[in-house]
């Protein structure tokens, strides 16, 4: 039984981190003539209210989304980040924030195709809501990792998949390194993306080995560390691994982290560093 709900971390600093790097990729997609597919695993409502009672009663975007502060007619990737969200907000309301299918939705252009699973049956049924009338968009209530296993034709060759679970099951860890070496196999040019939480035990520490040993040099790993705080029982940082990012957009990513860190958290506090991937040639640990 699925218990976790988005609306209580939408535009917190996970999906800041997670969602700037998605726009990014996109924007790269998007100006490339070919059309693209977009995959999203687990794909949440696609569209939140930071006034509702859930976001009221973490604060969680406060720190994150909320906290950014830009200068107007910037063109450095955090103005683009809070344009596309000004955007947003003109259509849904003042304290909407988008998830990724509405981030994603941003950058379709005819011909482009995105695939959602979702299996919450109310997040589902809202993601309905939001996304039926477009027929570019294919929503199913399916195990997000059944479909990445599944993964063997993708609709376009160019495109990239989403991976981001909310990890409430344990299992999570184990089955995100599995359904990608399929998927990967299935899409061996996808970019994937896959997003993690830094707990303070670092559990997250074994998948990211095996996510390693599985891309090799085609993976890299974006790290977003909070600024120190007391109580260090919640999330205290946000991992992202990117498989087969297109060239350059390791670099384009550390400038745009660099920025968007010091608007979130202030000059000097919390961290962004990135760690690549080494050619394969170590035992899979998967
Ligand atoms: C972190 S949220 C997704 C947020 C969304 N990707 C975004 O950035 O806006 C994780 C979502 O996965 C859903 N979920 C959990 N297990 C799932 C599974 N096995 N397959 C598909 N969806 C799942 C949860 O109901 C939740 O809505």
């Amino acid at each position: 039984m699925l218990s976790y709900q988005h609306a209580y971390h939408a535009g917190n600093i996970a999906d800041v981190h997670k969602h700037l790097a998605l726009m990014l990729l996109l924007e790269g997609f998007a100006e490339n003539s070919g059309a693209f597919s977009f995959y999203d695993s687990h794909a949440g409502r696609g569209i939140y209210d930071l006034s509702s009672p859930e976001a009221e009663k973490t604060g969680e975007h406060k720190m994150g989304v909320s906290a950014i502060d830009e200068p107007q007619n910037d063109k450095r990737a955090p103005a683009r980040y809070l344009d596309l969200i000004e955007t947003f907000r003109k259509e849904h309301g003042e304290h909407a924030y988008p998830g990724s299918p509405s981030i994603a939705h941003h950058f379709m252009r005819p011909g482009d195709k995105m695939f959602l699973t979702e299996l919450h049956p109310t997040e589902h049924r809202v993601l309905e809501e939001n996304f039926s009338a477009f027929k570019s968009v294919d929503i199913r209530k399916q195990d997000g990792f059944e479909m990445l296993s599944r993964l063997k034709y993708p609709h376009h060759l160019r495109g990239v998949a989403l991976i981001d679970p909310a990890y409430e099951v344990k299992t999570d860890y184990r089955s995100v390194p599995r359904s990608l070496m399929k998927a990967l196999s299935g899409w061996p040019n996808g970019v994937f993306v896959v997003w993690y939480p830094i707990l303070p035990d670092e559990r997250h520490k074994q998948m990211v080995r095996s996510l390693f040993s599985l891309g090799g040099n085609a993976v890299f790993e974006s790290l977003l560390m909070a600024p120190d705080v007391a109580d260090r029982r919640g999330m205290i940082g946000t991992g992202l691994m990117i498989f087969n990012a297109p060239q350059g957009f390791e670099e384009k990513l550390a400038v745009a982290m660099d920025e968007i860190t010091t608007l979130m958290f202030g000059e000097g506090l919390g961290s962004h560093s990135i760690k690549k991937g080494q050619p394969v040639g170590s035992a899979a640990l998967l």
